[in-house]
């Protein structure tokens, strides 16, 4: 061996961070610069920050997959051996994860730990929903999928479509607060019981509101069973008074929960659920909004 020299293996132990649309591994750290490779899904966004949040030198390879880098109206395809690199950026640069993508990232200052932590604190709160609620189980990060093309379809700027991505996988965290009787309850709930369940999106939009990065989701959270006539819940918000990325994430919730399998209650199939919320167009729901959710679904099922 030569002195000096470090070997990592593929398969070696290393830091990671992992959620279900992205590990993050840390491959070598020096001084102030670190080495990582990124694994993230097709259908994600993600983005390097602008020189006002964080300012150095980052270097992004692609090895394997494809992204689409956002430029105004348009994109420009990264496919592998491409590479970007900058020293401080005016703006934000988004990216869509077209193919499932495998990614080099060299950055100084170090800014794993901050990824990582984000990582954690998604996946802890995910987690606690999930083993409260065991109904719904891979219901959040389905949704996620969906959501964050609907909004691409719909013209949503980056930005949005991260909030909408991470509200979409927390949506439910506040059925933390509401108790297992009532949750589990396979009968329907009496007046004071639905009272209870109806406190889920705000007690949900408090817990997110209290990390920085889960800010704008918390809003979101917070509008997911508002209805487009106005009858919704908690503020009766009505039309586009309701965040947009809230009227997407309802069409989602709904549709995903109407057809996937529950512990309680029949499932409706796939064409039954469509027909129910398509039906609801324009009372319960964005009928914009459910058009092209609809064309999504046709997208993903094809
Ligand atoms: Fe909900
Ligand atoms: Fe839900």
């Amino acid at each position: 061996m030569v002195e000096g020299l470090t070997i990592g293996r593929r398969e070696g132990p290393r830091d990671t961070a992992v959620k279900p649309s992205t590990t993050l591994e840390l491959l070598a750290r020096e001084g102030p610069v670190e080495v990582t490779r990124q694994h993230i899904k097709a259908g994600k966004v993600f983005y390097l920050d602008e020189e006002a949040s964080w300012q150095g030198f980052e270097f992004v390879y692609v090895i394997s997959g494809l992204l689409a880098l956002k430029q105004g109206e348009g994109e420009v395809p990264l496919s592998p051996g491409d590479y970007a690199y900058h020293h401080g950026l005016a703006e934000r640069a988004y990216f869509h994860v077209r193919e499932d993508t495998e990614l080099l990232m060299v950055a100084s200052p170090p800014s794993f730990q901050i990824m990582r932590d984000e990582i954690v604190d998604m996946m802890s709160l995910g987690r606690s929903v999930e083993e409260k609620d065991s109904a719904t189980e891979g219901h959040s990060q389905r949704i996620e999928e969906l959501v964050v093309a609907t909004g691409e379809l719909l013209g949503l700027t980056g930005e949005q479509l991260i909030v909408l991505s991470h509200a979409a996988y927390l949506h439910d965290i506040g059925k933390v607060s509401v108790s297992d009787a009532i949750l589990n309850k396979p009968g329907p709930l009496t007046d004071e019981e639905r009272e209870e369940m109806r406190r889920h999106p705000a007690s949900g939009a408090k817990i997110l509101a209290r990390k920085a990065f889960l800010k704008e989701a918390a809003e979101i959270v917070l509008a997911h069973h508002e209805r487009f006539d106005g009858t919704g819940y908690p503020n009766g918000l009505r039309g586009e008074e309701i965040p947009i990325e809230a009227r997407i994430l309802a069409v989602a919730d709904a549709y995903d929960a109407m057809s996937s399998p529950r512990p309680y209650g029949a499932v409706r199939s796939k064409p039954d659920a469509r027909g129910e919320v398509t039906r609801n167009a324009g009372t319960q729901f964005d009928p914009a909004v459910v058009t092209a959710f609809f064309s999504v679904v046709e997208a993903f099922d094809a």
